[in-house]
This record gives structure tokens, C-alpha cells and sequence, in this order.
């Protein structure tokens, strides 16, 4: 029986009619791929599928009889995996029509980096340093997965990551939390638009709460421990500026912070997310992480998990088993006060009053669904978005951009005709087929008459034992190559080897790409290596010896075109990269803001560096070359003493003093060189992305208010100290251009 739920006074109303057992199901989320069936696990479900003691068919519809049952009783309020308008709205009119309250459900999936469009990884897309392009990209995405009957995305992710043996620095924006900020807020507006009843928008869901990208050792899921002054000043800022954004949800980490998993964190959950962050939306757990406190040994057992996770903060408990087994107990044995279960209620309940669903539950029909997928307008845009993402690393010679007219090209590697790992993790429902690969985006550009190919090894390396038959496929390639004029290479990673649970412990190109390339090189000719990862690579043999380096990244459905557009000169490259690349892994965590140490690298033996290898990044933060050249003078503070509530006013030129027009990404960082704690070398404070054509001068500002140079301590109480202060802006984060300020008490 349909609620109209319009304000507080409604809420309060429906929740003294609810029992228990609908109370805790609205905390409870169900995702049928999780999902279990014959009161058997779902491992045990698919053996009985695969050893054919049931058909597909048998298996689809149990699962949907045993949820359905359990939607009619009221016990389900959000499914998890569930898209497509008709199932969506058939499975929301049990909900609404057939229970005995009709509280519509919410349907969620990650979308990440599009839904049926594919866009760029999140961290390609970051190195467009361009908000509003993620903005525009999550807006899309948002258009495409309500169609499909999505209300809610597990995005953005807006983890720092700063160790790029971490797969999952792929889904985020680098380890910048300024950059991360500014993407964050505008992913969410994308995502959620200004208006949750609007059906073309979703909710957002900020990930992973909190600091998952420090987990030790860059190894997935594991601890994470910091001072409270560094959990503060890098890794939350972007969760507080998707709050600022209005982001309607919250997922909590996996990782334990300090000891205490992020799940059942009241630190995380209460004093920071609801009392300092004034956020009153709802946070759901990340799969199956409330269980998981009694494996890190923080529970007794799930009634004891799911009691802690409650009494935390945690209000949505995404693998529904174990808050219905334990808080339904919990309550009627006395250990758990219904006060706490019922603050947890109303805020899921509350969104869903935002978003409207209790008046209008059913917000898309198969005819939206149909046209709203791989439209002109988003191919367009995720061409766009690709080609903004690439960052050109490298250009020996002006090798590139080639030519359109001759000269026979070489497109050689184990990515150079890949569709699928050319969509990376967390591709949502994009399909290999729709993806145009490296090859016939090249092919669509300049014609077949001008392409040869070949693979010349896989990404991995399955032919470990036969040696032979790897060198015979290198001499095969080289041979096809032998008659081109430029070489062109795709090599990189495979997209499972990023992503969740996809941390490496080298960096290196896997398998025989390594091989293949300096076999390539050996011939003498030009080598364009073009890299499809999802993390920093250690590539210092490609840096030396190939003329031009090209980051694509895992650049969504129109990768190739956008690639042709960047190599053949239609688009001037303006990307640069969000996360360092090193030498070696050895280097890990490797990032620009770092300390300066008493000690640093020098010279001399009794500094702070190895003996076996650099210190120094292989690419620095905010590097990326472009097919002209930006020159930068005329450095000006407006004003260099300011009081604690002022405003810093910094003004440069730059000029395009090259040949071809082109974007210019300008960074402005800033040091605090003494302070009542050790302070970065220097921090990321602002940016800027501007274009310029051949021979244009352009004098760029920059406001910051003085309040923003400030730091957390220890106890995580945030402080301007007044003292000297440098501002650097330049073209990447080695910056030299800088002046001085000082701020006064
Ligand atoms: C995964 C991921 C999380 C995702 C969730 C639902 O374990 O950690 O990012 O949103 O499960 O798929």
C-alpha cells in the first residue's frame, strides 16, 4: 500500500507503524549475484547450476522468488546489482504495491566510470584536470543508469592513493587531495545534479570511508594506520568535499584505521563524518565489511559486528544477512536500545523521502531505457573525455604528431587490437564489442592501406615454460614492423591487474612486453610506446630508448579514436599526470608532497636515498607535455604580508610560444618552510587550465584564502601559523618560478 512520506512529521508517523523485523530491513541491502538460494551459499547454488542439478533458468527464477518473498514481507530496502527498467520497476511493485507499509526500495550498482557508455578510468580522467569534464561524464552516466532503473551509484571514489602498487588507484583521482577535492564535488553534482527528485539523476555514494587508499604495503584491504594530522590534511578533505556537495551517501573501508575497522569507527562515522561534516544522509557498509569486524578480530561474532556497526554510525548493512540476523536479536535480548536501529531508519528512509520515491516509486520505463544508452552526445563525450585524459610523457624529436598523409605505421603489441582491457575495472554494463580499440581507431584515421600489425606477445606471460615460442612471436612481429616507418606499441596491463584486489608487487610491464619492445627498438626505427594501465608503471628502459611515451590509460569505449586524434595531431595533448610514476617499486609509496627529511637526497652517502637506485620520480606530479611549448614569467603577489583572515593574490603570465594552439594546466603550490610541524615540501593549492593560441600571453589569477595554508595536528585541530610562506607555479610540480609571502598573527 503506497506511503505519501513529504516531510519529517510523515516519517516519524511511519515509523511507529513499523515493525522490527521492516525496521531492520531497511538497513538490510541484497545483491542477487551474492546472493544464496535453497538456504544454500552461492558458491554451493552455482556448483549445483554447473553440475546441472539445476537449469539457468531455475536458477534466475529461485532467485527471484526467494527475494521476492522477502520484498513482499518488507525485509529488503535496497538490492544491490539489480538494472533494467523492467525487472527494476517489477521488482519495486511488490515493494510498493504488495507489502504492508509500500516503502519503495532503492535500486544501486557501480558506476564508476560510466554505465553503458564507457568513460576513461577515473584516474585518467583526473589528468584533465578538469571538474567540470567529470561533472559532465558523471551526469551521463547518472542519464544512462536511471534509465536502466538505477536510483543510487557506489561513486565516486575518491580515495587518495599514494602507492601506485594499490590497484585501486585506477578508480580514484591520484594522490592529490586538492585535485581529489575538486573532482569529488564535481563528480557528485554530476551524479546527483541539484535536485534528487529529477529522475535523470542518481545518488551519489562517496567511497571507501575512510583512508583505504593507505593500505600497507599498496596490499588491498589491508591495515591503515596515521596520525590524526595526516588523516585530516590528505585523506579526508575529498570526502568532505562531497559532502559539500550534498553527496546523499556514504560507503565505509574495509581497512581497520588505527585499529579500529572504518565500519564500526564512531570516530570516523559520527565525530568526524556527522558532527564536523554536518553530513545527515545515510552510509552503507562495503559488501560484506560488517561480518568482516569479527574476522579482523574487532567482534565477537556478526550479532556482536553488527551491533558495534549501529552503534557506530553505519546505517545500511550491504551484505543483508548479517544485520538481519543480528540486530533483530540484538534489540529483543536487550543489547541493543531500538533508538539506535530507528536513527539508522530514518536517515536511509529520509533520502528516499528526498529523491521523492514514495510519490513517484516507478522512474523509468523500457522506452526511456532504450533511447537513453551510447547516445551521439555521449560517445562524443567520451571521446572527448579520453582524449583529454591522455598525457604525453614523452617526445624525442617532435616524433609526434605524425603524419596524416604517408608513411606506413606499425601497430604492434598485446593492446593494440584489445577491445576489453581498454574499458578497465568497474566498466558498469559497457560491452567489449562497442569499444574501438587502438588498431581501428588508427585504421578509421588514416586508412588500412597505411597499418600493419601484429601482437608479438601476450600481457602476461602464459607460454613461461616455452621460451622458444615467445622469441618466435617477437621475431614475427618485428618482421611485420620491419616495413613501416614509425612503430607504434600498445602495452600496459590487463584491466583485472587493477581494480579491487588487484595489487601488484612490481610495476614493471608484465610478461614480454619489456622483450618486445626493445626488440622493436633494436630496428631503428621511431617507437611510439603507448601505455593501457590503470596505475604508475616503473617503465625507466622505455623513458630512455622510445621517442615518444603516450599514457592512454584505460580510456573507455572511443580509446582509439581519441588515441588517432592525439597521434595524428587533431587533438594537441594537454594531460598531466595525478600520480607520480617511478623508476622502480622499490620507490613505493612514492609522492610529490612529501617532508623534506633532515637529510634529503643529496651527494653525499648520509643522505636520505638508496644506493641501488634514484630517489627522484620518473615522471613528476602534474607532469604531461604538450605539441607546443608554454612559457611562464612575470610572477606577482599582490599583496606579500597578509593577517590570518586575509586573501592571497597571485598573478603570472604564461605564453603559448610555440607553433600549435593548446591547453596549459597551471599549478600553484606553496610551501610553509617552518613550522610547529614538519610541513611538505610543498602542496597543491590551486590550478588553472587555459588556452592559448600560437604566440597568445594570458595573465592568469589566483585567489586563496589565507585560512587554506593552514594544517591539522596531532589531535586533528586544524591551525594557520603565521610566518613565511612560498608560492611556485609552473607547468608541473617541479615548478621553479616563486615568490614569498608571509602571513601575520
Ligand atoms: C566492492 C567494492 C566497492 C563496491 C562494492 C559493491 O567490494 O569495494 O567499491 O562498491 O563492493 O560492488
Amino acid at each position: 500500500m503506497r506511503q505519501h512520506i513529504r516531510n519529517e512529521s510523515d516519517l516519524d508517523t511511519l515509523m511507529m507503524d513499523m515493525t522490527i523485523e521492516e525496521k531492520v530491513g531497511q538497513l538490510s541491502q541484497i545483491s542477487p549475484s551474492i546472493f544464496g538460494a535453497f538456504g544454500k551459499t552461492m558458491d554451493e547454488t552455482i556448483v549445483m547450476l554447473v553440475e546441472g542439478q539445476i537449469t539457468p533458468e531455475e536458477f534466475g527464477k529461485l532467485e527471484r522468488d526467494y527475494h521476492e518473498d522477502d520484498i513482499r514481507a518488507g525485509l529488503i530496502g535496497s538490492m544491490g546489482g539489480i538494472h533494467g527498467a523492467e525487472m527494476a520497476n517489477a521488482l519495486q511493485r511488490i515493494a510498493v504495491e504488495e507489502s504492508r507499509l509500500g516503502i519503495p526500495m532503492l535500486f544501486g550498482l557501480d558506476v564508476i566510470h560510466g554505465f553503458r557508455t564507457v568513460f576513461p578510468i577515473p584516474l585518467a580522467e583526473s589528468c584533465s584536470w578538469e571538474p567540470e569534464l567529470a561533472r559532465r561524464t558523471a551526469e551521463a552516466a547518472a542519464s544512462e543508469a536511471s534509465a536502466a532503473g538505477l536510483h543510487w551509484t557506489f561513486a565516486p571514489m575518491v580515495d587518495v592513493a599514494r602507492d601506485a602498487r594499490w590497484g585501486r588507484v585506477a578508480e580514484g583521482a591520484g594522490e592529490d587531495p586538492l585535485l581529489g577535492s575538486r573532482m569529488a564535488y564535481a563528480r557528485v553534482k554530476g551524479f546527483q545534479g541539484d535536485n534528487l527528485r529529477d529522475h535523470q539523476h542518481i545518488l551519489a555514494c562517496a567511497k571507501h570511508f575512510a583512508a583505504y587508499g593507505a593500505a600497507e604495503a599498496g596490499r588491498d584491504y589491508n591495515t591503515v594506520d596515521m596520525s590524526l594530522g595526516k588523516l585530516h590534511d590528505v585523506y579526508l578533505p575529498p570526502f568532505q568535499a562531497a559532502v559539500d556537495a550534498g553527496c546523499a551517501t556514504l560507503m565505509s573501508a574495509f581497512n581497520d584505521l588505527n585499529g579500529v575497522p572504518c565500519t564500526t569507527n564512531a570516530y570516523l562515522l559520527r565525530d568526524v563524518l556527522r558532527k564536523q561534516f554536518a553530513f545527515d544522509g545515510f552510509v552503507v557498509s562495503d559488501a560484506n565489511s560488517v561480518a568482516e569486524c569479527a574476522i579482523h578480530g574487532y567482534a565477537e561474532d556478526n550479532v556482536d559486528a553488527a551491533i558495534k556497526a549501529v552503534l557506530a554510525g553505519l546505517d545500511i548493512d550491504m551484505s543483508h544477512g548479517t544485520f538481519r540476523d543480528g540486530l533483530i536479536n540484538a534489540v529483543q535480548e536487550g543489547r541493543l536500545q531500538i533508538e539506535a536501529v530507528n536513527e539508522a531508519v530514518l536517515r536511509v528512509l529520509r533520502i528516499k523521502m528526498r529523491m521523492g520515491l514514495f510519490e513517484e516509486p516507478y522512474r523509468t520505463t523500457t522506452e526511456r531505457e532504450t533511447s537513453a544508452m551510447m547516445t551521439t552526445e555521449h560517445l562524443a563525450l567520451a571521446r572527448e573525455a579520453a582524449a583529454k585524459s591522455i598525457v604525453l610523457l614523452q617526445n624525442k624529436h617532435k616524433t609526434l604528431p605524425l603524419s596524416l598523409d604517408t608513411g606506413m605505421i606499425a601497430v604492434v603489441g598485446p593492446l593494440a587490437d584489445d577491445a576489453g582491457n581498454l574499458l578497465g575495472s568497474w566498466s558498469g554494463v559497457g560491452e567489449s564489442k562497442d569499444v574501438v580499440t587502438v588498431l581501428n581507431g588508427l585504421r578509421a584515421a588514416i586508412g588500412e592501406g597505411r597499418i600493419v600489425h601484429a601482437v608479438g606477445c601476450d600481457i602476461q606471460d602464459p607460454h613461461k615454460k616455452d621460451e622458444q615460442k615467445a622469441i618466435e612471436r617477437i621475431a614475427a612481429a618485428v618482421e611485420v614492423a620491419s616495413i613501416a616507418d614509425t612503430i607504434v606499441a600498445v602495452v600496459g596491463e590487463s584491466s583485472d591487474m587493477s581494480g579491487e584486489a588487484g595489487s601488484r608487487m612490481d610495476l614493471v610491464l608484465p610478461g614480454k612486453q619489456l622483450d618486445l619492445l626493445k626488440a622493436l627498438h633494436a630496428t631503428g626505427k621511431p617507437l611510439v610506446v603507448v601505455l593501457v594501465n590503470g596505475r604508475p608503471l616503473a617503465l625507466p628502459w622505455v623513458k630512455e630508448n622510445a621517442s615518444a611515451i603516450v599514457e592512454l590509460w584505460q580510456p573507455g569505449l572511443q580509446g582509439g579514436h581519441a588515441l588517432a586524434d592525439v597521434l595524428f595531431g587533431k587533438v594537441n595533448p594537454s594531460g598531466k599526470i595525478t600520480a607520480t610514476f617511478p623508476y622502480s617499486v622499490g620507490q613505493e609509496p612514492l609522492y610529490y608532497a612529501h617532508p623534506t627529511t633532515g637529510r634529503p637526497a643529496g651527494k653525499i652517502k648520509f643522505t636520505s636515498k638508496y644506493v641501488d637506485g634514484p630517489v627522484e620520480p620518473l615522471f613528476p606530479f602534474g607532469y604531461g607535455l604538450s605539441y607546443t611549448t608554454f612559457s611562464y614569467s612575470d610572477l606577482i603577489i599582490l599583496q606579500d604580508t597578509l593577517p590570518l583572515d586575509g586573501t592571497l593574490k597571485v598573478q603570472v603570465k604564461v605564453s603559448n610560444s610555440g607553433q600549435i594552439a593548446g591547453d596549459e594546466i597551471i599549478q600553484l603550490y606553496i610551501s610553509d618552510p617552518v613550522a610547529s610541524q614538519v610541513r611538505p615540501v610543498r602542496e597543491l593549492k590551486d590550478f588553472a587550465k587555459v588556452y592559448l593560441a600560437p604566440g597568445e600571453e594570458k595573465c592568469v589569477h589566483f585567489t586563496i584564502p589565507v585560512s587554506k595554508l593552514g594544517y591539522h595536528d596531532q589531535h586533528g585541530k586544524y591551525a594557520v601559523e603565521p610566518g613565511e610562506f612560498r608560492v611556485f607555479v609552473g607547468t608541473d610540480v617541479q615548478a621553479d618560478l616563486s615568490a614569498t609571502f608571509y602571513v601575520n598573527a
